[in-house]
């Protein structure tokens, strides 16, 4: 197909189209108002592309997933979660040269200055750890005033490497200040999840004892959150750094989208909703019934997806690891075993079953952060640890496109017509 037809009105006009490396159609729309006068409009953006990348391919139907070309199965499998970071930024698998250089000037960045520790003195105890983590994220951008400009490469390579590196360590912070342990420092002799999991989890008392399961368990859950194409939190990054505001700014902004338990927040939402069953005598059924129940609002958290309408191959990856890890810990989880009960009466439900309704990201994500000792409002942090690459790599992306401009959609008003003022006295 190499144009496509519309018809408004009496007007017929012609429009190219993008056909894209799977054979994905998209029909330019660029001269529509001028040519016709009307604009298209779709909520949701449900049908709309906002641009062309070459970064993570999905298929929906098939619940295919890949960076870079590389199946998420396989990256799993096979890379750590640094290796990914520089698959997304820098477009190729790294040789052993490119990888050890990104992970030495990494290393060198995990520390915080000094100032920004007291930071976390002025957070209430029980703040939300990504308010933190998205402030903090922002203030980076007042310890690194030099650094900023967005059409310097060597600038914006600087503050990605410093953002990788910091992000667990600002994490890791929120966390040992809501616990009120003393902040433990990043330690370079330890490799990324290692070193997270220290600066969680140790205290000065004692020698802090890392568990390879739980390293090998973190670093495949990361990698399956780095990218996921034009997502919510993703599209904020691209839409934020369209106005060339600077990369730690755009980050904040998708931390705070991440948040949202319809998106990233799902992860922490859906272990408060297993909980819930659980306490409500393991009753499923009665909760599926509710998801179905348009006057209820009640939703299966972690259950359907915009793009899914298959499994969520990402889903599968994780489902897995819960069984092994679980069984290595010889553990067994009420939470993974109610879920998937929950995921054996939704899967053979026809109301799921017609709309494509499958376990996504967030449904099984819980039980190994649970499993780890992850507290459970840190899970959306892990999620924006993860996902930090693929915001990256699609914002130098957009910038780097000869095509980048300011995001401004258009609207159609529905408000009043003109009318007359009144003074307050006469209203
Ligand atoms: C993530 O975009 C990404 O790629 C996101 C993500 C990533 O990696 O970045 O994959 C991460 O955000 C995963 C999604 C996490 N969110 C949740 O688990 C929250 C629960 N899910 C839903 O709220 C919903 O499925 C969304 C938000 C994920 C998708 O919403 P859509 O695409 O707008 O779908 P919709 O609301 O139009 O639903 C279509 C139908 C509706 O019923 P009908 O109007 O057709 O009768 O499906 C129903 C919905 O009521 N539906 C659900 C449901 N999700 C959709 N019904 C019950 N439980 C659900 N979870």
């Amino acid at each position: 197909m190499k144009t496509g037809k519309l018809t408004v009105g009496d007007k017929e006009i012609e429009l190219s189209v993008k056909v894209g490396t799977e054979n994905e159609i998209g029909l330019e729309l660029g001269k529509l108002r001028k040519e016709t006068g009307v604009i298209t409009l779709d909520p949701g953006f449900v049908n709309t592309g906002s641009t062309e990348s070459a970064i993570t391919f999905l298929n929906g139907e098939e619940g295919v997933l890949r960076y870079r070309g590389y199946p998420i199965e396989e990256l799993a499998a096979n890379c750590d979660f640094v290796e990914v970071c520089y698959l997304l930024i820098y477009g190729d698998l790294p040789t052993e040269t490119e990888l050890e250089n990104f992970r030495d000037s990494i290393r060198a960045h995990t520390m915080l200055h000094e100032d920004i520790r007291s930071f976390y003195n002025g957070f209430p105890r029980d703040a939300h750890p990504m308010a933190i983590l998205s402030s903090v994220v922002c203030a980076l951008s007042t310890f690194y005033q030099d650094a900023l400009d967005v059409d310097d490469e060597d600038q914006v390579n600087t503050c990605v490497h410093r953002l990788i590196a910091k992000l667990p360590t600002i994490a890791a912070y929120s966390y040992k200040k809501s616990v009120g342990q003393p902040l433990i420092y990043p330690r370079n002799d330890l490799n990324y999840c290692e070193n997270f999991l220290q600066m969680m989890f140790a205290v000065p008392t004692e020698p802090y004892e890392m568990d390879p399961d739980f390293v090998q368990a973190l670093n495949l859950l990361l990698i399956v959150h780095a990218d996921h194409e034009q997502n919510c939190s993703t599209s904020t990054v691209r839409m934020v750094g369209s106005a060339n505001a600077n990369l730690f700014a755009s980050i904040s902004a998708g931390i705070a989208a991440l948040w949202g338990p319809l998106h990233g927040g799902a992860n922490e939402a859906c272990v408060a909703m297993l909980e819930r069953i659980i306490e409500d005598d393991c009753n499923v059924k009665k909760y599926v019934d509710m998801a179905k129940d348009k006057s209820d609002s009640f939703r299966l958290m972690g259950f359907g997806h915009r793009v899914y309408k298959n499994y969520d191959p990402r889903a599968l990856i994780i489902k897995k690891a819960c069984d092994k890890l679980l069984s290595k810990m010889d553990r067994d989880d009420p939470l993974f075993d109610i879920a998937q009960s929950l995921e054996e009466v939704a899967l053979n439900d026809p109301y799921f079953v017609e709309r494509g309704l499958y376990p996504n990201v967030d449904f099984y994500s819980g039980v190994i952060y649970r499993a780890i000792g992850i507290p459970v409002q840190m899970f959306t942090v892990l999620f924006a640890i993860g996902r930090l690459p693929g915001w990256v790599a699609h914002w130098t992306e957009m910038h780097k496109s000869p095509s980048a401009r300011i995001c401004r959609p258009r609207q159609i008003y529905t408000g009043p017509g003109a009318r007359e003022f009144v003074s307050i006295a006469h209203r």
